[in-house]
């Protein structure tokens, strides 16, 4: 039997979506080991929550090192120590130094607000609004060195109700995320999906677009 995906979770602040994680892992609906969580934010209110469910937590600061490269070798060293086979960026607000995503080529996952290739970048919901867009949702992807950019892997999207504000969709974009991530990590955990020559693969045919769900 393939033995359980050792999964690290990388966050910054809430960790709404490490919580979904914990949930599905606990509810017997995602088979991951989340073996640490890891956050550059020591008030960061998800390490709470990984101790409260009795994940190990790391915390490497940015603010104690010079530069990108020398705080990403640091989380390196401490991811390390628990040999993740998947890394999964939940609201990790740090940009990563080509030397972190090589280091785990193909092993890292995010997570974006937005419809990817649409709305890369931050303040996605206020700027669908502003667009007068009707879609809106989020996307999981690999992730390489192109900021948001790495293959897509599922999407989940939701109308945009006219006249709500940017906080309103921000929320409903976040109930989606709490189902299509955990959902999608299972199957890049499980080996269902995985990044060959830099695109996606799921069953192991060559998955050009990301799998859509509507919600
Ligand atoms: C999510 O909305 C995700 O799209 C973005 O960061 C946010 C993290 O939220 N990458 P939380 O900390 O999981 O609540």
């Amino acid at each position: 039997m393939r033995r359980r995906c050792k999964t690290a979770i990388l966050i910054s602040g809430s960790g709404t979506n490490l919580q979904a994680f914990i949930d599905a892992v606990s509810a017997g609906r995602l088979n991951l080991d989340l073996t640490v969580v890891c956050s550059n934010n020591a008030n960061a209110f998800g390490l709470q929550r990984a101790t409260k469910a009795g994940i190990p937590t790391v915390c490497v600061r940015h603010t104690d090192f010079p530069d990108r490269e020398s705080f990403d070798a640091a989380v390196i060293a401490n991811l390390d120590r628990f040999a993740p086979d998947l890394l999964i960026l939940a609201g990790f607000m740090r940009m990563l130094s080509p030397i972190f995503v090589a280091r785990y080529a193909g092993k890292i996952l995010n997570i974006h607000p937005a419809l990817l290739p649409l709305y890369p970048g931050l303040n996605t919901h206020q700027r669908v609004i502003e667009a007068g867009d009707d879609w809106h949702g989020s996307t999981v992807h690999f992730v390489t060195e192109k900021l948001d950019g790495g293959p897509r892997i599922l999407q989940g999207r939701l109308a945009v109700h006219r006249g709500e504000s940017a906080d309103e969709l921000a929320a409903r974009v976040q109930a989606v995320e709490h189902q299509i991530y955990p959902e999608a990590a299972g199957w890049v955990g499980s080996g269902r999906v995985e990044l060959r020559d830099g695109q996606t693969w799921m069953d192991s045919k060559l998955s050009d677009e990301p799998v859509k769900r509507t919600f």
